[in-house]
């Protein structure tokens, strides 16, 4: 286990909590929903800023990567990246890197993590024009290195209603997994962000409800 992971990332830290089985709940649902099309690559968003839509997708990340898939966490925040920070390492190479130099491309720059089977793939250094970059043709090739690369692919992404960038990047990946935070997101920003996946024909293979209320009569099985 790596030390310098951020402790919100709870699948590490404490495996055998009740979060952490919600997650490999989550691993297992995925799994059902696409036994007849694949979902080797998945972006995760939500409506607004701050609903967990990066510590989701670490987790996630993590008991995938603990069921024995090769996973990347890709960062295509970028506007507010945040990934190279909940590992605790630099952004310096990245997705963005790929864009422009041939050689990223060839070798893309993956960091360790710490956890076997999950490497990270920062932002790289932020460009100008995000959504441009995303809907590129380049960043289609990208994906599609990245996947002979490794089982599954994990796009963090900005808010889906403030910027296009997320809904356009769902438009190129396998499916969209939509976090919404209880208590935070609003309804109405729930259902335009749906609106805007679906316009561009992404598949949307489910929600995740962040922030909910544990049931305490969970903590039963819980030995820390
Ligand atoms: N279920 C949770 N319980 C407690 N804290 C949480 C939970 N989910 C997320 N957080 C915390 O809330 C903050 C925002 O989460 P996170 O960065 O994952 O959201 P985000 O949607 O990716 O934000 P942004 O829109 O800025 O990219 C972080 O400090 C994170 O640790
Ligand atoms: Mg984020």
């Amino acid at each position: 286990m790596e030390t310098h992971i951020s402790p919100e990332i709870i699948t590490v830290h404490h495996p055998r909590s009740p979060i952490a089985e919600a997650y490999r709940s989550l691993r297992t649902n995925l799994e059902f929903s696409s036994l007849d099309r694949p979902l080797r690559t998945m972006v995760i968003t939500s409506p607004g800023p701050g609903e967990g839509k990066s510590t989701v997708l670490v987790n996630l990340g993590v008991v995938i990567a603990q069921a024995g898939k090769k996973v990347i966490l890709a960062d295509c925040d970028l506007r507010r990246p945040s990934l190279h920070e909940i590992f605790g390492v630099s952004n310096d190479r990245g997705i963005t890197t790929m864009v422009v130099d041939e050689e990223a491309m060839k070798n893309p720059p993956l960091m360790q993590t710490g956890v076997e089977n999950l490497f990270l793939l920062p932002s790289g250094p932020l460009p100008p024009n995000p959504a441009e970059l995303l809907a590129s043709r380049r960043m289609e090739e990208i994906i599609r290195r990245l996947t002979e690369t490794v089982d599954m692919v994990l796009f963090d992404a900005p808010p889906a209603v403030a910027v296009t960038d997320a809904i356009v990047l769902a438009s190129k990946v396998d499916g969209v997994l939509l976090v919404i935070s209880a208590g935070q997101t609003k309804k109405e920003m729930a259902r335009r962000a749906k609106d805007l996946l679906e316009k561009v024909n992404a598949r949307i293979i489910g929600s995740v409800l962040n922030n909910a209320q544990i049931d305490v009569s969970l903590q039963r099985y819980y030995i820390p």
